[in-house]
C-alpha cells in the first residue's frame, strides 16, 4: 500500500498566484479588485489571492493582464534533488492526473544544489510519473509541451511550494493572433497598456500604426467587456482528474453573459503596410470583433480622428538596427506634429522601448508609465492634447452667449 498527502482540490479554497509580466502588477490588483478578489501580496511580477478551482476557472476567463493562475498544492521542505524527489513522490498524484495523460513540469528554482532549473524539473516529473505508474501501473507522458497537465515548482532555497498551472499555455496566447506580422505586442501587455489609460470603450479609441491588430482587438474586447479567455477552448484545469465539463459550461455561460453587446466609442486602426492590415483584419475576424473596428490602409499622419475625445496610441518600432533609426526619428517627430494638429481634445499615447527616439515627438509628456516587453524596458508616455480643445470650448461657449 503506497501513502501520501491527497490532493483533493475541487471545492476547497487554496492560494492562488497570477503571474505577470514586471510593470503590470497595479494592473493585475485593478482587475483582481473589480472581480472581488482579496489581494493577499504581491511580488514584482505576481499577485497572490485564494479562491477554489472554480475561482481558478473564472480567473482564466476574466483576467487580461496576468499570464499563469496556478493554484497552490502543497508546501514542503527538500534540500537537495533527492530529498525533492522523496517528498514529491509522497503525494497522491494519483488522485489528480489522469494515468494515460501528459505532464509538464515548470520552475522557478533558486537552491544551491541545482545548478539547471531544468534538472529540478526532470527530478518533479520523475517523482510524480514514477508515483503514478506505481499506484496505476502506467506512466503518462510527459515533456515541455504546455496544452494538458502543467505542474509548477517553486523552490527557493530549502523551501519549496507546488502549483497546478490551471493555464496550461499562458493567457497572452489568446488564440486569435493567427497572424503576427512585424513586432506584434503581447496581448496581455496590449491589455494592460490599456488599461493603464483608463479607456474602458466610453470614448474613442484610435490606433495607427496598428501592425497586427493586438491593441485595437484587446480595446475592442475591453469596451464590449468580454471575457478574453472565452477566446481559447483549451486549458491546463481541463486535464486534472476531477474537472467537471458541466460546471465549466456553466462558468463560461455566466461569462459570456458579463458582455455588453454596444459600445458608445469608435475604434480606428490603421497602418501604411496593406498586409498588416489584412492580417489585422483576420486575428479581429477570429478574436469575433471585426464589426467593431473600423480599419483603414493609410500613413500614421492621414489616420481619421474623429471629433470628440478619446485616446490616440501609438506603437512605433524602437530601432534596433542603426540604419533604421533615422527614419525612425522622423516618424517620432511626425507624431508629435500628428498629435498637435489632429488629435486635439484626445489623450495621445505613445508605447516605445525607446526613449532617446521619444524625445523627438517634441511634446512635453504627462506621465511616463514603466512596462516591460520581453526584457525591454519601455514606457507608455501619455501626452495632455487638451490645449487645442479648451480654446474650442472657449469659442463654443462664446458662440452659445
Ligand atoms: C511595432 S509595429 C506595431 C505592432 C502592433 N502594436 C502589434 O501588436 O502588432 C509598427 C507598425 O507601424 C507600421 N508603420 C511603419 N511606418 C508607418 C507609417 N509611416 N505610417 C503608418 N504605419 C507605419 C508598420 O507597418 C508596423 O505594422
Amino acid at each position: 500500500m503506497i501513502y501520501g498527502v491527497h490532493m483533493d482540490i475541487w471545492g476547497r479554497k487554496s492560494r492562488i498566484v497570477i503571474t505577470c509580466a514586471k510593470g503590470i502588477v497595479p494592473f493585475l490588483k485593478e482587475e483582481l479588485r473589480l472581480l472581488e478578489f482579496p489581494i493577499l501580496s504581491e511580488g514584482i511580477a505576481s499577485v497572490e489571492t485564494e479562491g477554489t478551482m472554480d475561482d481558478a476557472m473564472r480567473l482564466n476567463l476574466f483576467i487580461r493582464t496576468g499570464h499563469r493562475i496556478l493554484f497552490f498544492l502543497e508546501r514542503f521542505k527538500a534540500r537537495h534533488p533527492d530529498e525533492l524527489y522523496q517528498v514529491i513522490s509522497g503525494m497522491k498524484w494519483e488522485e489528480l492526473i489522469p494515468e494515460g495523460g501528459y505532464l509538464c513540469v515548470t520552475s522557478t528554482v533558486n537552491n544551491p544544489t541545482i545548478k539547471d532549473t531544468r534538472f529540478a524539473n526532470v527530478k518533479c516529473k520523475d517523482a510524480i510519473v514514477d508515483r503514478i505508474k506505481r499506484t496505476c501501473g502506467r506512466r503518462p507522458d510527459s515533456g515541455s509541451e504546455r496544452d494538458r497537465t502543467v505542474i509548477h515548482l517553486f523552490w527557493k532555497d530549502e523551501m519549496g511550494s507546488l502549483f497546478i498551472d490551471t493555464s496550461g499555455q499562458p493567457l497572452s496566447r489568446r488564440g486569435y493572433r493567427k497572424i503576427p506580422l512585424r513586432a506584434p505586442m503581447q496581448e496581455t501587455l496590449a491589455a494592460g497598456v490599456i488599461l493603464a489609460t483608463g479607456w474602458r470603450g466610453n470614448n474613442n479609441f484610435i490606433n495607427p500604426m496598428c501592425g497586427s491588430g493586438t491593441l485595437a482587438i484587446e480595446a475592442a474586447l475591453i469596451g464590449l467587456g468580454r471575457p478574453p479567455g472565452l477566446l481559447r477552448s483549451n486549458y491546463g484545469f481541463m486535464h486534472l482528474k476531477g474537472f467537471d465539463e458541466s460546471s465549466w459550461r456553466e462558468i463560461r455561460r455566466k461569462a459570456r453573459a458579463t458582455a455588453r453587446d454596444w459600445m458608445d466609442g469608435k475604434i480606428i486602426a490603421t497602418d501604411i503596410s496593406a498586409e498588416a492590415i489584412q492580417g489585422a483584419k483576420k486575428n479581429a475576424q477570429t478574436a469575433g470583433v471585426e464589426r467593431w473596428i473600423d480599419f483603414g490602409i493609410c500613413p500614421y499622419g492621414e489616420t481619421p480622428v474623429p471629433n470628440g475625445e478619446g485616446v490616440v496610441m501609438l506603437n512605433p518600432e524602437y530601432g534596433e538596427r542603426m540604419g533604421e533609426r533615422d527614419a525612425l526619428r522622423e516618424i517620432y517627430k511626425g507624431i508629435g506634429d500628428f498629435f498637435k494638429k489632429r488629435c486635439q481634445g484626445y489623450h495621445g499615447y505613445i508605447f516605445t522601448g525607446n526613449l532617446d527616439l521619444a524625445k523627438r515627438v517634441g511634446l512635453r509628456t504627462k506621465k511616463r508609465i514603466p512596462f516591460y516587453n520581453s526584457n525591454i524596458e519601455c514606457r507608455l508616455l501619455e501626452y495632455d492634447l487638451y490645449e487645442g480643445s479648451q480654446k474650442k470650448n472657449i469659442e463654443k461657449l462664446a458662440l452659445q452667449s
